[in-house]
């Protein structure tokens, strides 16, 4: 199996390559920032992998770069789309240049590579893209405003394409999840049902199986947000999230 991570050094894209290795050989092309590191990292993860260079703020060079990792590949069965920054836990009270570089990889340059991605896909015909979203898209709050944003954007963009897909070959597949312990979050303290990467990962080859378009992690997550959703400002305002 082909498989491409778009944010080649993220902890739960790295877990889910993993997970799907641990299923039947993978050969995997890894596409960030930082090329030692991916490379590192497939090392450590004993993975079949290749790696190139990609910036999600370049959104001109997006199409080349994803074009000739599925020319190189012979193309892929599924592509993980793992791009994003978390930033400052602030809403109004954020540095705007960094609520900005936020706001930009997290929607208009990890929207562009989602673009490329499925363009890629619908040529071969086939395929999966799995799109690391969040639960956070559910409803917004004054802690996570601009990280909620932009991921509200992605999920939105996702999800409108997937159902254009119907009847191509390719499929999307949207995770939802809460809190996980990685490395974006090491400065943060973990709220209740707060999850790892190895959980995502399992989770989203488990949804890649079946047929779902939306999951999320854990799956209580989907009843706790959609009641989350409903409640009363003054007290949603309140809670620890
Ligand atoms: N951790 C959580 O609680 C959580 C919850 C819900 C959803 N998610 C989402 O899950 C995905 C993976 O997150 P993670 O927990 O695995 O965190 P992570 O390890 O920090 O992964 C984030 C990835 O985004 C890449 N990235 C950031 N800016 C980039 C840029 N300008 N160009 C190219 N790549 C860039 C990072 O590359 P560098 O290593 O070069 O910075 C890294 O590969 C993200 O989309 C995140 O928003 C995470």
């Amino acid at each position: 199996m082909n498989v491409l991570l778009i944010g080649g050094t993220s902890e739960i894209g790295l877990a889910i390559v993993q997970r799907l290795a641990g299923d039947g050989p993978v050969r995997a092309c890894l596409l960030g920032r930082d090329r030692d590191r991916m490379a590192a990292s497939s090392v450590a993860l004993d993975l079949d992998a290749e790696c190139d260079l990609l910036d999600a703020e370049a959104l001109e060079e997006h199409e080349g770069v994803i074009a000739r990792a599925f020319a190189r590949a012979g193309g892929f069965d599924i592509v993980v789309l793992a791009v994003g920054v978390l930033g400052g836990q602030a809403g109004l009270d954020a540095d705007r240049a960094e609520s900005i570089r936020v706001m930009r990889v997290t929607f208009p340059g990890s929207a562009s590579l989602l673009l490329a991605a499925l363009g890629a896909l619908r040529r071969q015909g086939r395929g999966a893209l799995v799109v690391l979203s969040s639960a956070a898209v559910e409803r917004p709050r004054a802690g996570n405003a601009v990280y909620g944003a932009a991921k509200a954007g992605l999920d939105s963009l996702a999800q409108g394409l997937a159902d254009s897909l119907a009847g191509s070959g390719v499929r999307v597949l949207v995770v939802r999840p809460g809190f996980v312990r990685t490395r974006m979050t090491a400065e943060l303290t973990p709220p209740p049902f707060a999850t790892t990467a190895d959980a995502v990962a399992q989770a989203t080859v488990e949804g890649l199986a079946g047929r779902a378009h939306t999951i999320w992690v854990p799956g209580v997550l989907r009843y706790v947000f959609a009641a989350l959703r409903h409640l009363p400002r003054p007290i949603y305002r309140r809670l620890p999230l």
